[in-house]
């Protein structure tokens, strides 16, 4: 490597280091967001729902915490596109205008390239090569050109979209690259020639119009090449196959056209095909991606997520389109991102659609067809439901299903909320069969780590415990520790059944002896709890007639409030359904145990919300040491309250 920083001279680097702005360098990749003097975005180098990525431009650098890299903008350039110091420095020279004059491609150079370095050289050069045969060949121009003429493609989409065609002949284009100085090798790497097992080599793409797809950075990694007549022995589309620099999974097409307007929508709209998003750019929605023809994948999903957090899943009205559809909707939801549906008439892609009803006829409707995911499941089953009881227990299982997905559990509550009024069923009902569905999938999740705890153990205390899902940390923690005084009140002398039988220990002892450290927040309940510490101390557990008699009044009225509440409404639909519900006193043991856990839990997530206003005080301050501080504290208690949860079974966002 070393010698080719020598064919950049230190003058050059440092034009370049002179010119570059690192909050425009990192822009190009990442969505920021201002933050006092600095910028911040989630990581692009980990999947975090906190952004824990820092930009300080005063001193021309970035901070990752979740990931630790952290840099100028050289190293961001490098970390990111995966690729050396000196393919940085040229990336930013060409940013930025800066002219290396050792920069010449020249095919010595080429080879000596590194491997990843060589193969984004060779297929720039066959994008270059394909262009030019559109453009100025005869066959190029008669066939491929008037295909994209027939299609509505302007000068302009072609020329942003680097279409291209690739001649019919079986060797036209390796003819050239090896006349050029490259090499066989490399050219069977990049997929654009194959190899026959004689040993001879043909070009991949012959007689096909060329759709160079790019990274994010605007390098060419693959081509899809389309056939123009209609052969029913071949495939419509022939596409590059994987390499070093082309993973399919991890590629969304026309992102790199798209990145600025997905940002300043706050929006992506994810279509199927190539021509799709072509044509969408040419109706001027440029926000816009395509899976091309794989279903779409997870690193797609993250990858859309780090320009916006809004999708909007476009799909053929067909029953293909729509089964389509319904499996991205939940995968979308999954990555933790918010999903908009918009089914077009049967038969019709975005691509047809905008070129039959015209430029504003197809902005209406994207404006006017777009629903929310559970409208458009509803929607999807509600005409077969009105009438029957049964298909409508099922489209409603159908949306909680998709909102059990929802790795939040703040928007779960939400959408929880929206489908009651949708449908007009109580949220309780919702709450229920949503409790039940992820339940189910803990217990998935257990069997296939082969953990074998009981599940039942489980499924009872995460059931009350999801259920509250509008979080208010104080509420939360209010709510725990009145639960644990209620616990005291009524069973306090109660012996649990433990683990030890020689050291049968009450539930008093139990919970006093986890809970020492717990500091009360509510005082009339902190003095119930401290009352109940000193007794336990001289050995008289207090009880319920204790503080009726010696309480204050506050101590008085909570006491009744909290002996006198209980909790067997649910009984009656257990008879009604013939559920057996256990009864408090049953369970003992587990409620002593979830309870001191429960308070853990709520203490811990109310540490985060403070720590987390305190950090964006910290933030807007701009000393990085003390963001420092606040971010390992803040993944501290992340991981407290992850592992609290894990025990408990309930369901934290990540
Ligand atoms: P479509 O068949 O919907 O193609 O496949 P399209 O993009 O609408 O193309 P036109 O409008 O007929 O020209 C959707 C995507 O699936 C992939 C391509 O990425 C295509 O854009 N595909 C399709 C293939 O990779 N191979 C095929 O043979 C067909
Ligand atoms: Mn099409």
């Amino acid at each position: 490597m070393s010698h080719f920083l020598l064919m950049i001279s230190r003058d050059s680097i440092e034009e370049v280091r002179s010119r570059v702005d690192i909050v425009d360098v990192i822009s190009d990749f990442v969505s920021l967001k201002k933050s006092g003097q600095n910028f911040k975005a989630l990581s692009p180098f980990n999947n975090e729902k906190t952004p824990s990525f820092y930009v300080v431009p005063a001193k021309g650098i970035f901070k990752d915490f979740s990931s630790g890299k952290g840099g100028d903008s050289f190293t961001f350039v490098m970390e990111h596109e995966k690729i050396s110091y000196i393919e940085a420095v040229r990336f930013l020279a060409k940013k930025y205008g800066v002219e290396l004059k050792e920069d010449k491609e020249n095919n010595e150079f080429a080879a000596e390239q590194s491997e990843r370095e060589g193969l984004y050289i060779l297929m720039n050069f066959a994008k270059d090569y394909f262009k030019e045969k559109l453009h100025t060949h005869e066959e190029g121009r008669s066939i491929g050109l008037s295909y994209f003429r027939e299609r509505g493609f302007t000068d302009k989409t072609i020329q942003k979209f680097e279409l291209g065609y690739a001649l019919d002949g079986w060797t036209y284009f390796s003819a050239e690259a090896i006349q050029k100085g490259y090499n066989k090798e490399l050219l069977e790497k990049t997929g654009l020639v194959v190899k026959k097992e004689d040993g001879s080599t043909y070009d991949r793409f012959r007689g096909r119009v060329i759709f160079p797809v790019h990274n994010l950075s605007g390098k060419v990694i693959a081509f899809g090449a389309r056939m123009m007549g209609k052969d029913k022995n071949q495939p419509k589309y022939i596409n590059s196959p994987e390499t070093d620099i082309y993973h399919k999974s991890d590629v969304l097409y026309g992102l790199f056209q798209a990145k600025n307007s997905i940002r300043q929508h706050n929006n992506c709209y994810l279509v199927e095909g190539y021509t799709d998003v072509i044509s969408m750019h040419q109706a001027d929605v440029e926000n816009v991606v395509a899976s091309s023809g794989t279903a779409l994948t997870e690193e797609q999903i993250k990858l859309m997520r780090r320009f916006t957090e809004n999708v909007t899943v476009l799909f053929d009205g067909d029953s293909a389109g729509i089964k389509a559809a319904l499996r991205g909707i939940d995968l979308i939801l999954k990555g933790g991102l918010n999903v908009r549906v918009a089914l077009f008439p049967d038969g019709e892609d975005p691509d047809s659609y905008s070129r039959k009803v015209g430029t504003t006829a197809f902005q209406d409707f994207l404006k006017n067809s777009t629903k929310d995911f559970i409208s458009f499941k509803a929607d999807l089953f509600s005409a077969e439901a009105a009438n029957d009881p049964i298909r409508k227990a099922e489209s409603i299982k159908e949306i909680v299903n998709s909102i059990s997905i929802i790795p939040d559990p703040v928007k779960r509550s939400v959408y929880i909320q929206e489908t009651s009024h949708l449908l007009k069923m109580p949220e309780q009902v919702l709450l229920s069969e949503l409790n039940k569905i992820l339940v189910q999938e803990r217990r998935k999740g257990e069997k296939a780590t082969n953990r074998e705890t009981s599940s039942k153990e489980t499924e009872t205390a995460s059931i009350e415990t999801i259920a509250p899902l509008k979080i208010d940390s104080d509420a939360m923690v209010h709510f725990q520790e009145k639960e644990t005084i209620r616990l005291l009140l009524n069973y306090a002398d109660k012996s649990l059944a433990g683990q030890d039988q020689q050291e049968a220990q009450s539930l008093g002892q139990f919970m006093l002896q986890e809970l020492d450290d717990v500091e009360f927040t509510n005082p009339v309940l902190k003095s119930i709890f401290i009352e109940f510490k000193e007794g336990l101390n001289d050995n008289s557990i207090r009880n319920t007639d204790y503080f009726l008699r010696h309480g204050s009044d506050a101590i008085k009225r909570m006491v009744t409030d909290l002996i006198t509440q209980r909790y067997d409404t649910s009984s009656h639909w257990g008879d009604k359904f013939h559920i057996y519900i256990p009864k408090e006193t049953e369970l003992l043991d587990k409620l002593a145990y979830t309870n001191v856990l429960r308070l853990k839990f709520r203490i811990v997530q109310r540490m985060m919300e403070d720590n987390l206003k305190e950090l964006k005080t910290v933030e807007a301050g701009g000393d990085l040491d003390k963001l420092e501080k606040c971010i390992e504290m803040q993944m501290g208690l992340k991981q407290a309250e992850r592992d609290l949860a894990s025990i408990l079974g309930i369901v934290v966002s990540k």
